[in-house]
């Protein structure tokens, strides 16, 4: 499939979806427990584990990890921003946002849920920023919903418009495939979505290739995360990192 195909199909899935992401919100939640997780490869890595559907505990970290330069003028980029949580996250923090989501209806609500966010209503590879003007870029179940090779070209992008100091946020579920295609979408965290006939493109990355994607893109991790998801009817898990240029 060509990128305009996909964005058809995932500009109409997330233009339906947009009223379910307002639901979701922050938490602070539990703090994070140590884990060591067993890869594909044999090797281990030890993960900070959290156990919640209510995602964006991260972004705590994230916020910790930037304020510890001192810059008193942080920006902030959400690619793929959907209800604009996150967004109205780093605005509540005093960060300048900035959001670029193609979904019209994401916008909408974004614009409402984060009103100090400047909010571009286009396709990622369609806008452009300065050089080194980000101090974080979040890509929150964004590069997921990429063919492989362009999340790629995104995070070579995302190279170029982070500060050399600063730091990303990239994540999507757990999944023990690497399949790319246009699937029905079932749940949204712990939203069941039901019957649902919302189909999207989309790419499934193992934890092993996830990192892969990261590291040979040229970021190093600085804090790994696992989420578990409290629906009974699924036992999925995200994962989502902290990195920084390496
Ligand atoms: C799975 S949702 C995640 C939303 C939000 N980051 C979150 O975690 O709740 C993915 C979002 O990325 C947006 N998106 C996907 N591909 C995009 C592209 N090429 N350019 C801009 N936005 C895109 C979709 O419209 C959707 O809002």
């Amino acid at each position: 499939m060509n990128r305009s195909e996909i964005n058809l199909i995932n500009i109409g899935a997330y233009n339906k979806l947009a009223p379910v992401y307002k639901k979701r919100t922050i938490t602070t939640g539990r703090y994070p427990v140590l884990t060591s997780i067993l890869l594909d490869d044999g090797d281990k890595r030890q993960f900070f584990v959290i156990d919640s559907c209510q995602y964006n505990f991260e972004m705590a970290f994230i916020d910790f990890y930037t304020k510890q330069n001192g810059n008193q003028s942080l920006k902030m980029l959400d690619i793929g921003f959907g209800a604009g949580n996150t967004l109205n996250y780093f605005a509540g923090s005093d960060y300048e946002t900035t959001g670029v989501d193609f979904s019209k209806k994401m916008c909408e609500t974004a614009k409402k849920v984060s009103p100090k966010s400047e909010i571009h209503c286009a396709d990622i590879f369609n806008v452009d920023f300065k050089d080194e003007c980000f101090d974080v870029i979040t890509m929150m179940s964004m590069l997921c919903q990429l063919p492989t090779r362009d999340a790629r070209a995104l995070l070579t992008q995302v190279r170029q418009w982070l500060k050399p100091n600063g730091y990303i946020y990239a994540s999507t579920s757990v999944e023990n495939n690497s399949e790319s295609g246009v699937f029905v979408k079932e749940t949204i965290g712990c939203y069941n979505l039901g019957k649902s006939t919302i189909k999207r493109f989309r790419t499934n990355y193992t934890i092993d290739r996830f990192i892969k994607l990261l590291e040979s893109s040229g970021f190093g991790i600085v804090m790994p995360f696992i989420t578990y998801e409290k629906n009974k009817k699924s036992k999925r898990q995200f994962q989502g990192y902290i990195c920084k240029l390496r």
